[in-house]
């Protein structure tokens, strides 16, 4: 894989730069970006100021959110760059301003078609391709798959940066230790499988924990369960740790939440939200070399953030070189301001995961 990072002044100046970004924001009601919303921007704009400081212009193209009649303006407007749609875009506009965002890729159905046409238009647009989307390189689409078959193509900054720290979960220090939350057993069970035989310890919490209290034989009541996920030998395995307390919320009873009770007292109308993080996590935290985490470990949207909180704290306060992603985790820490005591924040949710199952990303692959 070529990487920008080698590449010289002289081989840049002049040269039109197609980039891959992530700028899949989250947004809300008012569809304004804000600070808070904005870390994929901000981990993007090493890639395009090291272009621009060697002279190249640059041509961003990204998707936001799934429905293809979405725009990015609000994310050109947080930018302060103009923005010019997908089909047609005339590169003397670049003369005017350096650096422009390109509209919606979704709004194009060839882009998720990963169609060689769509390719060869994005491509046209420049010289060089660069990919630094990272969270997106799990996606076969055209602007990942097929621009790099048209164009001398390399991996951004922080698509550089994302590669060298996950391997660090994948060749970690020891004692290791991997936290897994969330919900989508899918595509967590296959991370848990891959980093079982590298680490020490794994640490199950979210609403992927209630499969293991039900396949252990308790009461899980109304909890939500992933009916696909076949967990066999690994609800026995001594190195996974479980909490021994959960939250649980009950129509009931107007005393759901804190303290937490025993998970093997869950009673059928109980539904577990939240799990209290085990005093033996303590000592697991702090002797940890390399630390792992991915998902939140409780239905946190709805206020049942303890769990995610304290474990959040521990985890920050470790000495141990600590990776942590996915959107809600990565914007949790920014809010209580402990990212600076994070090893590495990485931009991809789905994407991390993936690479973490198979120490390698369909987009990654396609820089050669
Ligand atoms: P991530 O987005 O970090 O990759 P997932 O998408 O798998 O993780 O799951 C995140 C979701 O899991 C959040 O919406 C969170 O509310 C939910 N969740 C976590 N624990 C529970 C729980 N005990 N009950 C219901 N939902 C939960
Ligand atoms: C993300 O937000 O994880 C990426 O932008 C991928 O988004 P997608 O799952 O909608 O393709
Ligand atoms: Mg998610």
């Amino acid at each position: 894989m070529k990487k920008l990072s080698q590449l010289s002044k002289e081989e840049l100046q002049g040269k039109r730069a197609v980039v891959r970004i992530d700028l899949n924001v989250p947004m809300g009601e008012d569809n304004v970006v804000k600070d808070t919303d904005a870390d994929r921007i901000r981990k993007a704009q090493p890639t395009i100021d090291f272009l621009r400081s060697a002279g190249a212009t640059v041509i961003i193209l990204s998707y936001i959110g799934r429905d293809p009649k979405e725009s990015m303006k609000p994310v050109a407007d947080y930018m302060k760059i103009p923005l010019y749609p997908l089909i047609g875009f005339d590169t003397s506009k670049l003369a005017d301003s350096p650096v422009v965002l390109l509209e919606n890729l979704r709004s194009d159905p060839r882009e998720e078609g990963n169609d060689p046409e769509f390719g060869k238009l994005l491509a046209s647009y420049g010289d060089i391709f660069i990919n630094d989307g990272f969270s997106i390189c799990h996606r076969a689409y055209a602007s990942v798959m097929q621009i790099p078959k048209l164009l001398p193509s390399y991996a951004g900054l922080q698509l550089e940066k994302e590669i060298e720290n996950l391997n660090r979960a994948l060749n970690p220090e020891h004692p290791a230790l991997l936290i897994m939350g969330g919900a989508k057993f899918e595509t967590k069970l296959p991370v848990i499988q891959k980093l079982l035989p590298l680490v020490e310890n794994i640490f199950i919490g979210g609403a992927l924990v209630n499969n293991f209290f039900k396949e252990k034989g308790y009461e899980v009541g109304q909890s939500l369960l992933d009916a696909t996920a076949h967990l066999g030998e690994l609800v026995n395995d001594p190195k996974i740790v479980l909490p021994v307390d959960v939250i649980v919320q009950n129509d009931a009873h107007s005393d759901h939440g804190n303290p937490g009770k025993s998970a093997t007292t869950v009673e059928p109308a109980d539904r577990i939200v939240d799990v209290v993080i085990p005093d033996v996590m303590k000592d697991i935290i702090a002797n940890a070399k390399t630390i792992v985490w991915n998902g939140p470990m409780g239905n946190y949207e709805n206020g049942f953030t303890q769990g995610t909180e304290i474990l959040t704290k521990m985890v920050a306060g470790s000495e141990g070189f600590s990776i942590i992603g996915g959107g809600d985790s990565v914007a949790l820490i920014e809010q209580l301001g402990l990212e600076k005591d994070f090893g590495f924040l990485s931009t991809g949710g789905g994407a991390m995961l993936e690479f973490l199952a198979q120490g390698t990303l369909p987009g990654i692959e396609a820089l050669g």
